[in-house]
């Protein structure tokens, strides 16, 4: 996507043998590109949320393997690899998945042709998980057509996301946001709720950011105004992400997702989760008892970091000193709160049989 006309990834091998990210702790008030030098570096961006959404988190943790491989491609070499990025993060399956891909093409090779194969690889999953978001967007983008063919002409297609779950969150055009960047590409006019999405306000901060700078119509809304704003008959849809979505269509996404899929399922309005394949875990049935949720530190809660008026990013505590705190990062939507997964194969019913009909290769595999 653009940024003061440049086209950016959200990540990529620079000249210099580096990959180059942008660091997301800093935005939207600073814009900046950080060079990965080692495996470590790459498992650091993932872990301080540097780079954060699933298929970030993935191709990351892909070219953490090469920036470790280049350094060591022994057998040892390899596991050491694999075990330090696997632990990043516990709960987006996008990461299991891009390591699992990785070792299993490396693992048979002669350790001499680990470093250039397992580049070919990162580069390869890179692509296509652009080539999956652009997918999810077509599809995505007929639901919105339709809902916008039933509107008096010129009415905007309100959408409710969570989190972001955008370009930034993915290596390009994100997931829920692929559809509306295509719809508003396309002319079609479609104005987006951004929820703030505490505690690290990744809507405030980064899809309001993106949609800003696409051009795209947006408000942001503190989280719990989604539900208001469905009585109100003031959202037309729900698309959100996803970090791990159940063999049976159980839904794990950002804290704070459930209680959307609820106030939707309440008040009539479509509740769509947009997801590539390497999000799903076909090994997982029951998403409530089985996916591991990330518990974060209390800092995140207790403190708030923003731009202060005189121009300098300030952090400021905001609970009483000693207060305890909770911090689940994630939760799961039941697959019969969610009307649909958007999906590179098309629009799938939550549900174990739809699923494995659209996936049987993953299936299989599982
Ligand atoms: O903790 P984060 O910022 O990594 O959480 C991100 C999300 O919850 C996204 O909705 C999800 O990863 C899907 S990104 C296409």
């Amino acid at each position: 996507m653009k940024v003061d006309g440049n086209s950016y990834r959200t990540i990529w091998r620079a000249d210099n043998g580096s990959v180059a990210i942008i660091d997301q702790t800093r935005l939207p008030h600073a814009f900046e590109v950080v060079a990965l030098v080692t495996l470590d570096d790459a498992a650091v961006a993932i872990e301080t949320m540097q780079v954060r959404g699933a298929p970030l988190i993935g191709a990351t943790a892909a070219w953490g393997m090469v920036l470790g491989l280049e350094r060591d491609s022994s057998d040892a070499g390899l596991a050491a690899a694999y075990d330090r990025l696997v632990r990043t993060r516990p709960t987006a399956i996008n990461l299991r998945w891009a390591l699992d891909q990785v070792r299993a093409a490396l693992a048979p090779l002669p350790a001499a042709e680990r470093a250039l194969a397992a580049a070919r690889l990162a580069t390869e999953i890179a692509d296509e998980d652009v080539e999956l978001n652009a997918a999810i967007g077509r599809h995505g983008l007929d639901l919105i057509r339709t809902i916008a063919a039933d509107k008096p002409a010129g009415a905007p297609v309100r959408v409710l996301t969570h989190c972001n779950a955008g370009w930034l969150a993915t290596v390009d055009w994100g997931t829920a946001t692929a559809p509306i960047y295509m719809a508003h590409n396309e002319g079609i006019a479609v104005e987006v709720w951004v929820d703030e999405t505490r505690p690290r306000n990744q809507g405030a901060a980064l899809t309001a950011w993106e949609l800003g700078h696409h051009g795209v119509p947006h408000t942001v809304v503190p989280d719990n105004t989604g539900g208001h704003l469905m009585q109100h008959g003031l959202v037309d849809l729900v698309i959100v992400g996803t970090d791990r979505t159940t063999a049976t269509g159980d839904v794990c996404n950002k804290i704070g997702t459930y209680l959307k899929a609820l106030a939707a399922h309440d008040n009539g309005v479509p509740f769509y989760v947009a997801l590539p394949s390497p999000s799903i875990d076909f090994t997982v049935a029951d998403g409530v008892r089985e996916i591991p949720i990330e518990q974060r530190g209390a800092r995140e809660v207790t403190h708030m970091t923003g731009l202060a008026d005189d121009g300098r990013i300030e952090t400021v505590q905001i609970t009483p000193a000693g207060s305890p705190v909770a911090n689940y990062a994630f939760d799961v939507t039941p697959a019969r709160l969610v009307t649909g997964l958007i999906t590179e194969r098309g629009v799938v019913r939550a549900a174990r049989d739809a699923l494995a009909a659209a996936f049987p290769e993953r299936v299989a595999a599982a």
